[in-house]
């Protein structure tokens, strides 16, 4: 038996009673000193705090690679901590904050500030996404290597929110980025074929009389930056993959051995075109939602492995910004607090899949060591347990995030995160944040 003194104070120790880890027969967890100290059945208390593990599952704390915190700038939207906390109560012990916010994070300083900030929320692990070029304008490459350097250790860069669209600099920033194993993540969008675009082009969008976004938007410019990856020899990560057709640019690249990853968001897995024909901005988002086609490729090459991560595009909006004519209102939808429950609706019980997807493989995309790990003993307490039995009906109100923009609201999910521990710490329990 381990000594409880191995990690320190047994005040801090807790002990999960008969949970399920990815699903297989019921342990004991003991956590203590920031890692799992020891498991199996019939552990003694010894003094920790009991959580009644029965019924749930335990599985690494979830990993997002793409999150929008709003911080600095849109504070009204979200800001670090209700964005960590959102985070949290949908299992998540790490987040990668996107760069686009005002100031972009474009320099060291910016991404220290959110780091810094994320440190002091202490609810997940904020890990700051450098921009690629300043203020995400395209012209010129932003400080890479200051970023790289910096508190905050970037190692993902993104432009999100824009393309990359100029292919010499594209070509330079994966040069750049190579020297410390970097990766820059693409929000593939030809902007020449979407001008003007409010939805995917395609029959619902002549309908509706709306202007499309192409999918060959998207797969011209994935298919165009594996090349680049290929040729340089650097890393590439596709955000929010949305179309059948890049899911085959990706096959044909990963068969090549081109290091490149790809995601895709909950709401690409589960909602279609058809839901803008209600002229809910809710549903405006970008990339657009597509058809039913590509939900069904998606979903196949996210079981197959073609796509490697689940990221939820989490992008919060202020009421103006949303609750307005769907022209005018701004693309995207949360999807922290509700990304679990989609998967185990789309997926069902695939409980070592969905490690896969939404903990271990973002992890290692990120470079970050001590997420992503099943719990097992030594390894460090990022975790969360979830009640697969439980049902919720989504309801915007009751969500952590400041925003209140969930395309699902009404719906009700499988699924429910009883709680979520940060390095042995609990950020939820009974469903509720702890702080
Ligand atoms: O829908 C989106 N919203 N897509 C993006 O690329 C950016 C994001 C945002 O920042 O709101
Ligand atoms: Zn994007």
């Amino acid at each position: 038996m381990t000594e409880l003194t191995a990690g320190g104070d047994p005040e801090a120790a807790y002990l999960i009673r008969g949970v399920r880890v990815l699903g297989a027969e019921p342990t004991d967890l003991l956590l203590t000193g920031g890692v799992v100290a020891e498991t199996g059945s019939g552990l003694a208390a010894r003094g920790a705090r009991v959580v009644d593990g029965d019924g749930l599952v335990a599985l690494p704390g979830l990993v997002d690679l793409h999150t929008h915190l709003r911080e600095p700038g849109r504070e009204d939207a979200e800001t670090v901590e209700s964005g960590s906390r959102a985070a949290a109560l949908g299992g998540y012990t790490a987040v990668c904050a996107m760069a686009n916010t005002s100031p972009v994070a474009d320099t060291a300083g910016v991404v220290e500030q959110v780091w810094r900030l994320g440190r002091e929320a202490g609810l997940v692990d904020v890990q700051p996404i450098g921009a690629v070029t300043v203020g995400l304008a395209g012209e010129h490459l932003a400080e890479l290597g200051a970023m790289a350097e910096s508190a905050a250790r970037v190692r993902i860069f993104s432009d999100d929110g824009h393309c990359v669209a100029d292919p010499r600099l594209m070509r330079r920033a994966l040069e750049y980025v190579k020297a410390f194993d970097g990766v820059i993540a693409q929000h593939a969008e030809e902007p020449r074929l979407t001008e003007g675009a409010q939805m995917h082009e395609g029959e619902v969008a002549t309908r509706l009389g709306l202007t499309g976004w192409p999918a060959v938007a998207e797969e011209a410019i994935i298919a165009r930056d594996v090349l680049l990856a290929e040729h340089v020899g650097s890393r590439l990560h596709v955000c929010h993959l949305s179309t059948a057709g890049s899911v085959e640019v990706l096959r044909h690249a990963k068969a090549r051995g081109v290091r490149v990853t790809a995601e895709v968001t909950p709401h690409h897995l589960l909602l279609t075109d058809e839901r803008a024909a209600s002229y809910d901005p809710v549903f405006k988002v970008n990339p657009p939602l597509r058809t039913a086609a590509d939900v069904t490729a998606l979903r196949a090459a996210l079981v197959e492995g073609i796509i490697d991560v689940v990221a939820t595009d989490h992008a919060p909006h202020a009421l103006e910004d949303k609750e307005c004519e769907w022209a005018y209102a701004r693309p995207g939808m949360l999807g922290l607090e509700t990304a679990l429950p989609v998967l185990l609706d789309v997926l069902g019980e695939r409980w070592d899949l969905i490690a896969e997807r939404m903990s271990r493989t973002p992890a290692r995309i990120a470079g970050l060591a001590e997420h992503g790990r099943t719990p097992a003993p030594g390894v460090p307490a990022n975790l969360t347990l979830v009640d697969p039995a439980a049902r919720r009906t989504v309801d915007p109100g009751e969500q952590a995030s400041r925003s209140r923009n969930t395309p699902y609201a009404g719906l009700t999910l499988p699924g429910r995160i009883v709680a979520t521990f940060l390095r042995g710490e609990p950020t939820v329990l009974d469903g509720k944040a702890v702080k």
